[in-house]
């Protein structure tokens, strides 16, 4: 039987007994698992531990506002904020292959985190949000890495040189959810589906550039509304916009149109090993349809991703 007051308790008494008097640092990325292992630790420990939340502008729309809001002034943890964003894009600059565009943002992460890792210097500790499915996946043999390589960004090198506190190992993800809930993390991150650590840089087909990440992240934000409104987004894994490379006429008025479509993809899964395409109502995706084409400027076209996982992928790179 558990109870889970009773393990927030036990693990919050290992973590204080481990940590000492010590300093401890923790990666925040947006994502539950993240979120959830640093507001346990702050609960220990408090102002022991700081965060560092590494903005390489790939993030949705509103997402790196909100995790300042949630971690420095709700929970009022220590928070630096790094602004990346044009030095994430500059090395991204001109590449369009999706493993190339992986392995820049990965490396690019470690460093920047690196960085300003140093700058505190005289932490002894690092936080990770590693589940019981992760200790699983990296003991086995991952045969999914051999067709993308999965860079988590949210994961650092093994040779980095901090002791790890990982207060979520022997847990599962509806377990870690409800952790996020009696610790009062907002819904929008305790139940936010799970969004690749490349971000919207694997969501743009072709060169990644700051004009398409604004359209993307409206787009996306629409499709994030409509289905939360809808009261799908819990029961469906993923729902998102994709930018591909092309442009395509359209007539707007009574004028002609040449601009880019939206991919709309929305799966369910439960653990994005297989997915199937999800049957939408059709009067929602119209409504998204329209949304996007009527508010998201370039964009003139929408069209629904009916492809299930084999042979697609969730992602489009
Ligand atoms: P695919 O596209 O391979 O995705 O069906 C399966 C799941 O993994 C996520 N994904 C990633 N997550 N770094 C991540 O952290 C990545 O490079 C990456 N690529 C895909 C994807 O969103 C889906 O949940």
């Amino acid at each position: 039987d558990w109870n889970m007051a009773d393990f927030i308790n036990e693990e919050l008494r290992t973590i204080k007994a481990k940590v000492g008097s010590d300093r401890v640092i923790s990666g925040l990325s947006g994502g539950v698992d993240s979120a959830v292992a640093s507001a346990m630790v702050h609960k220990a420990i408090g102002d022991q531990l700081t965060c560092i939340f590494v903005d390489h502008g790939l993030l949705r729309k509103g997402e790196a506002e909100q995790v300042k809001r949630t971690f420095a002034e709700e929970f009022n943890m220590s928070l630096v904020y790094v602004d990346a964003r044009e030095r994430f894009l500059k090395k991204l600059a001109g590449v369009k292959e999706p493993e190339e565009k992986r392995k820049i943002i990965g490396s690019e992460f470690i460093r920047v985190f690196e960085e300003e890792a140093a700058k505190l210097g005289d932490a002894r500790y690092l936080v990770q949000g590693t589940l019981y499915s992760d200790v699983i996946e990296s003991g086995g043999s991952d045969s999914a890495a051999t067709i993308k390589s999965h860079h988590n960004v949210g994961g650092l090198p093994e040779d980095i040189e901090f002791e790890l506190i990982e207060p979520l190992r022997d847990l599962f993800k509806d377990e870690v959810r409800k952790i996020g809930e009696v610790l009062g993390l907002p819904d929008d991150i305790v139940w936010r589906q799970p969004f690749p650590g490349p971000g919207l840089a694997i969501r743009i087909i072709g060169t990644v550039e700051e004009e398409k990440l604004e359209i993307l992240r409206e787009a996306d934000a629409i499709i994030q509304e409509e289905i939360k409104e809808a009261g799908l987004y819990k029961e469906i894994w993923q729902s998102f916009a994709v930018l591909p490379e092309i442009r395509s006429v359209g007539v707007m008025g009574d004028e002609r149109t040449y601009g880019y479509p939206i991919v709309f993809r929305a799966v369910t899964s439960d653990d994005a090993m297989t997915a199937d395409w999800a049957r939408l109502p059709y009067e929602l995706m119209e409504r998204i349809a329209n949304r996007i084409v009527n508010e998201v400027k370039s964009i003139n076209r929408v069209v629904y991703d009916i492809t299930s996982k084999p042979p697609g992928t969730i992602e489009w790179e």
